[in-house]
């Protein structure tokens, strides 16, 4: 199975201090770092663009992270060598929102970047059938996307598991990466079904503790669940 990894959503991060607390999750050990960029179309919410992306790659090249970029925007292929160009390394776009879905994965890996598909909670797990052998990451949205601080959606559980078996079946290395909802008391669920880049937004950048010490919480549970059985 591939590692465990954290991938913070800056969404709920203090944007009045961005870098420094991506520089915070960063020395902290995370690895991915997930920026949600929201259309006011595809879901209601605008949050940013492609000038976030540039401007957190030095921090993350420091580090050796991934920018993980999430994509919630009606027909992205026109904003794709855009985000290229900012040094997005992951570009994840919805299936929902892609007429031509094979052709934008073809158009993320011609510009050097790794692409990932997502769909969202109402949408099954056949819609990814075709295309799975062609993407490097797999996104299930545990919440209905444009928003923060949201439950979790339980049935997102065992659609994770159906999505590992998928993956396992035709040998796929893809990441499988849960985002909504995740919080320390439920994320043992979600890695053990299968997951292995678990996003995390307001469990991470929300409430009273400091960015480190929430990330060392996630970084123990992921500890437990690789040695178990
Ligand atoms: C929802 C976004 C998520 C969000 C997760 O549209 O895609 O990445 O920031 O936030 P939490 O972890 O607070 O549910
Ligand atoms: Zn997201």
């Amino acid at each position: 199975m591939n590692p465990i990894h954290l991938a913070p959503s800056i969404l709920a991060a203090d944007f009045t201090r961005l870098g420094d607390q991506v520089q915070e999750a960063c020395s902290a050990g995370v690895t991915y770092i997930h920026i949600d960029v929201m259309d006011g179309r595809f879901v209601p919410p605008i949050s940013f663009g492609a000038l976030v992306v540039e401007a957190l790659r030095p921090i993350a090249d420091r580090y050796h992270a991934l920018l993980d970029v999430h994509l919630m925007v009606v027909e992205p292929d026109h904003l794709l060598p855009e985000f290229a160009r900012a040094g997005a390394d992951i570009l994840t776009v919805h299936v929902e929102s892609c007429p031509h879905l094979h052709r934008t994965v073809q158009m993320i890996r011609e510009l050097g970047v790794r692409p990932g598909v997502t769909l969202n909670p109402a949408t099954p797990l056949v819609a990814l059938e075709d295309i799975l052998p062609e993407v490097d990451l797999v996104l299930i949205m545990s919440v209905n996307p444009g928003f923060g601080g949201q439950s979790y959606i339980p049935a997102s559980t065992r659609k994770i598991e159906r999505l590992r078996h998928m993956l396992d079946a035709i040998g796929s290395s893809a990441d499988l990466e849960v985002d909504g909802g995740v919080k320390l008391h439920n994320v043992g669920e979600i890695v053990a079904a299968g997951a292995n880049v678990i996003v995390a937004g307001s469990a991470v950048f929300g409430g009273a503790r400091p960015v480190p010490e929430n990330v060392a919480a996630f970084h123990d549970v992921f500890k437990v669940q690789s040695l178990a059985p």
